[in-house]
């Protein structure tokens, strides 16, 4: 008989794992944790959390601690930034040692294909803490804060300016659910995932949502927001060419005057002043950065309860186990 009693099984190994009603659930639960604090308190009594990194972090580490510790729960890091996950033992044994321990495993790793690996070997719930193509907990931050700054989720507009990258991906995702507008303007060359935006432009068939991707920055006239992120995320390779391709597209004062003299400025954060952005615009009255720092706390530790609290008894364990194998 195994000691093991499975409290979730749904797995956020990109924001679309979540449907709509989830997500709209998940921010109001974030929004009202934000409020009053004193709600967190023991919603993961007793409950721990194992943490995988790959790569390294800030915010992710930090917002899921603390959340954890405020949740009165406990959030264990391993650093797998010498020792990738599948090398010292099979994902799916490392999974399965996990899930003996743990409610749920958040990682961070190199390839997207790690967090569905994890995800098929073990029971209890994966969260994707940022891979390759994904990043969907910076996604729901990002939601919490266009929406505690008055954004319509039937009118308003994101623009993304920047590498069609991880972060891209997910605020695709997210508005092909949601609903909302997004202009995704990039280099020629760095657009997101083609098979990703068929995806999401199809998703946004039922949903309403106006998804373009452009090359002409003059698309993001009238955006809500301007959203960009480092031109080299971490694990590519760092050229001067790629570089110089993304000069034109630095976040300036010129380019926020397209935007529109309202328009916020977003970044997930780490910045690389003088490079994506200058410092005029990052340290501007219109930027919500450490908003969106802040709320990723808030937006995981409501997804942690949404999660923890998602009682599925599908046969994932015993299934998908064996596949993986
Ligand atoms: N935005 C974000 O994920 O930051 P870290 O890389 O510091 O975790
Ligand atoms: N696109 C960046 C995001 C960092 C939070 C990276 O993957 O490095």
């Amino acid at each position: 008989m195994t000691m093991f009693d499975p409290v979730g099984t749904k797995d956020l190994a990109r924001l679309s794992d979540l449907a709509q009603h989830e997500i709209l659930d998940i921010l109001a639960t974030a929004a009202d944790f934000k409020r009053n604090p004193q709600r967190v308190a023991g919603a993961m009594a007793g409950k721990s959390i194992c943490m995988l990194f790959e790569k390294p972090s800030l915010r992710t580490r930090m917002s899921f601690e603390v959340g954890a510790f405020r949740m009165g729960g406990q959030a264990i890091y391993l650093d797998h930034k010498d020792t990738p996950l599948g090398t010292r033992e099979t994902l799916g044994d490392y999974g399965r040692n996990l899930e003996r321990w743990c409610h749920a495993i958040v990682a961070r790793v190199n390839r997207q294909a790690t967090i569905t690996g994890l995800a098929a070997a073990t029971r209890v719930p994966v969260i994707n803490a940022l891979c390759d193509m994904h990043h969907p907990c910076q996604a729901l931050a990002d939601l919490q804060t266009l929406l505690e700054r008055g954004f319509d989720l039937n009118h308003s507009r994101l623009a993304w300016v920047g590498d069609g990258n991880n972060v891209c991906h997910s605020l695709i995702e997210a508005a092909s659910i949601l609903g909302f507008g997004i202009t995704v303007v990039t280099p020629k060359g760095f657009e997101p995932d083609a098979a990703l935006v068929s995806q999401c432009v199809a998703r946004s068939m039922r949903t309403g949502a106006r998804i373009e991707v452009t090359s002409d920055v003059h698309a993001i006239a009238g955006a809500f927001a301007v959203y960009t992120d480092a031109c080299i995320s971490m694990g590519q390779a760092d050229t001067a060419e790629k570089k110089a391709a993304f000069e034109p597209y630095q976040v300036d004062r010129e380019l926020m005057a397209i935007a529109g003299p309202k328009a916020l400025f977003m970044h997930c954060l780490p910045a690389h002043r003088g490079e994506e952005v200058t410092d005029e615009v990052i340290d501007s009255a219109n930027s919500v950065v450490f908003d969106q720092a802040e709320n990723r706390m808030h937006a995981q530790n409501a997804l942690l309860c949404h999660l923890l609290a998602t009682k599925q008894p599908t046969a994932k364990g015993t299934a998908t186990a064996a596949a993986s194998r």
